[in-house]
């Protein structure tokens, strides 16, 4: 239910105008085939088995049954697997070592995996699973989290654990107007519609993945480490994926069917269900956090202070960074943020969907309504009055912001001049009504890449790119970026991505794909042009052309570059059952240039949708008994479905970014930056109460 792209098509040019995907045909047919749909001949399948204690050591793998089982060729298991190499640099630093399976006889958390066993037939290996008599030695587990822990301590992870300026206590008993608030964000889950799924196969020492990750250079780089081998030795393709949201990088899986292929001399495939999706993928720590505002009488402010706090494992520190928002959205002379993590018996945290902004904005911007709410300010003006001139941490100029610009254009356009500031005023029948605004921020970058483009001899052109599509349209973008550098129409560019075999490329992450790749893409497209421009006839086998951004990128001078967005929303409250519905959402964006206004639209409403799931209804509960979660599955962890979302619109004010050759920042996750604050603020408004825990659950609203 989104509006359709009324923007005009530039004169000239593909980059702007609206372009359907190029695979959509292939994928609403079935065309397009999925990792664990590929035909392998004399495919084995294996299947995971997952520890069932939360906190012990493995005594023994039980094996024999599931061995007189028919179809089942092997099962794997600390015992008897092949030795790996757990500390291998990955391309993001330590790496998590969930994913170097049946190494030793520890168990870290519930839901780690102990076994495959490997069969015919999925079914036979199943079964086989099923009839595994894993003995425990189960020690006393403890996977309390919470923000008063003493065992938390300060971490860095990407970002410095700790930034400080100023005297926040002087600066908070100095000012008029404080806020002083906790906020909680519950474990969240990825929920990609596809599952993991990977297939592995050797071949003189070679190893081929057959995969659904975020990044094929990536897990070829990742799998090298763990196996031993030279990169140039692994090839990894990934052509469809359905969804990735920061889980699909190197996991248990493809290890798993890497080494049961080595064992047994053929392909294995080894395909996750859902519920162990939920133990071996990563998620996003619940967060605690407490925020600190001065202000004086007319809502400058004179104090910010963001702390954090996260549960991670015992065997990878992972940070969820969610001060980065206070670090660049508002500045004050008393500026501290600190992040700290607790280590518990569960599994690792990762990165997921806005990881550190998507709970950190909730904190910040909820804490900023309250604060407007206090001084008697309109929640847009009290930002407007804190517009800082540079970063506020690092002291670099913005690589352009335009967060005032989003917010005057979302106001005109959603009605704010009309609305009542007052909260609980506003009726329909039994619903309360209300408004709620706020900032979004995310960083953006770009990543070294490589990209090959061929001037075929029928004239078309061919570009070629370790890219991945997680369902975003980077395919479809690269293919119109690809038409401008090369002078041509879209329609005589076929862009080739997913596979490692291509050359190194950034990942479909960090919301820095579509700028990393098409920095590379523009750059082989231009040369090839200014060579054809030369050249005579083309040959047979065409005229090829590649490039390497690792120079480029690396003399990109320092500056602070970010998305930013306004965020709006409206809720109504049912007073009689607590029933929490958004009614409309609108966000507008100053995001770079947009490639693709459909597909662009389509992620950052995806991403606004996200922010409905995270403020109402996703939240995995985990068992304290056991460690384990309560419905770890689809029904049990609810994310918002079609009928919980609205109208939303997503639009976008003129922005570029002055550095990149196309002018792209990066829109993959800002959409869900502060979707969850403006509708908790909207909440407030609705009903004169503050949320400061997520979901808002009916439960809680009464
Ligand atoms: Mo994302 S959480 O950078 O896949």
């Amino acid at each position: 239910m989104t509006t359709a792209p009324t923007r005009p098509a530039a004169a000239q040019g593909s980059v702007g105008t609206a372009h359907t995907r190029v695979e959509g045909r292939d994928k609403v047919t079935g065309a397009a085939r999925y990792a664990a749909e590929i035909p392998f001949t004399g495919l084995a399948h294996g299947w995971l088995v997952l520890s069932t204690v939360a906190r012990g050591r493995i005594r023994a793998v039980d094996a024999d049954a599931a061995l007189a089982l028919p179809g089942v060729l092997a099962v794997l298991h600390h015992g008897n697997a092949p030795r790996l190499v757990t500390d291998y640099p990955g391309l993001l630093g330590v790496p998590d070592p969930t994913a170097v399976v049946f190494q030793h006889d520890r168990v870290p958390h519930a839901g780690w995996p102990v076994a495959l066993v490997v069969a015919e037939t999925p079914e036979q290996a199943r079964e086989a699973a099923d009839t595994l008599v894993v003995h425990y030695d189960e020690e006393p587990h403890d996977i309390a989290f919470s923000a008063a822990r003493p065992d938390s301590y300060p971490a860095d992870g990407l970002a410095p654990a700790t930034t400080e300026k100023g005297d926040v206590e002087a600066g908070l008993a100095a000012s008029a107007v404080v806020v002083d608030a906790e906020y909680t964000t519950p474990e969240e889950h990825h929920s990609s519609m596809e599952p993991h799924a990977a297939t592995a196969r050797w071949d003189d020492g070679r190893l081929e993945v057959v995969d659904s990750n975020q990044g094929s250079t990536w897990v070829q780089g990742e799998l090298a480490g763990i196996f031993a081998l030279d990169p140039s030795a692994v090839r990894v393709v990934s052509e469809h994926v359905g969804g990735g949201f920061g889980s699909k990088g190197v996991r248990a899986h493809q290890v798993a069917a890497a080494m049961a292929a080595s064992v047994l001399g053929r392909p294995v495939r080894v395909v996750l269900t859902r519920r162990q999706v939920f133990s071996l993928t990563g998620y996003r720590s619940p967060t605690a956090q407490r925020v600190r505002l001065g202000a004086d009488a007319g809502g400058r402010l004179r104090v910010l202070e963001h702390r954090s706090w996260n549960q991670t494992s015992t065997v990878y520190e992972f940070v969820e960074s969610a001060t980065g928002p206070a670090r660049v959205l508002y500045d004050a002379e008393a500026h501290r943020t600190s992040q700290e993590v607790v280590r518990l018996d569960v599994p690792s945290p990762t990165w997921m969907r806005a990881p550190g902004e998507a709970p950190g904005s909730f904190a910040l911007e909820s804490a900023f309504d309250e604060l407007a709410e206090k001084c008697g300010l309109d929640p847009i003006e009290l930002r407007l009055r804190n517009e800082p001139e540079v970063g506020p941490v690092s002291g670099l100029p913005f690589a352009g912001r335009n967060l005032a610009a989003c917010f005057r254009e979302g106001a005109r356009r959603f009605g704010w001049a009309e609305r009542d500031p007052r909260p609980g005023v506003r009726r329909d029948g039994r619903w309360l009504l209300g408004t709620g605004t706020a900032a979004a921020s995310f960083p953006v970058g770009a990543g070294a890449s490589t990209a090959a483009v061929t001037a075929e001899a029928d004239g078309t052109f061919t570009v070629r790119i370790a890219a991945a599509d997680i369902g975003t349209g980077a395919r479809t973008a690269l293919t119109l970026v690809a038409a401008d550098a090369l002078g041509t129409a879209p329609e005589r560019v076929r862009v080739r991505i997913g596979d490692s075999a291509f050359g190194p490329a950034w990942i479909a992450g960090g919301s820095m794909g579509t700028r990393s790749w098409s920095w590379a893409v523009t750059e082989a497209a231009r040369e090839l042009r200014e060579r054809l421009a030369l050249s005579g006839e083309i040959p047979p086998e065409g005229i090829t052309v590649r490039s390497d951004t690792t120079e480029a990128i690396g003399a990109l001078a320092r500056k602070e570059r970010h998305s930013f967005g306004a965020q709006f929303a409206e809720v109504a409250v049912d007073v009689a059952t607590g029933e929490v519905r958004v009614r409309r959402m609108l966000g507008i964006f100053a995001a770079g240039r947009i490639v693709n206004p459909l597909t662009a639209r389509s992620q950052l409403i995806g991403g606004m949708t996200w922010g409905i799931s995270m403020a109402l209804h996703e939240e995995a509960v985990r068992d304290r008994a056991t460690g384990g979660h309560y419905g770890a599955d689809l029904a049990g962890y609810h994310v918002a479905t079609h009928a919980d979302v609205p109208r939303i619109e997503a639009d976008w004010v003129d922005d570029t970014d002055p550095d990149d050759p196309v002018g792209i920042k990066g829109i993959g996750e800002v959409g869900i930056v502060g979707a969850a604050a403006a509708i908790a603020n909207a909440v407030w408004h609705a009903t004169g109460v503050r949320h400061r825990a997520l979901p808002i659950r009916p439960d809680r609203v009464l």
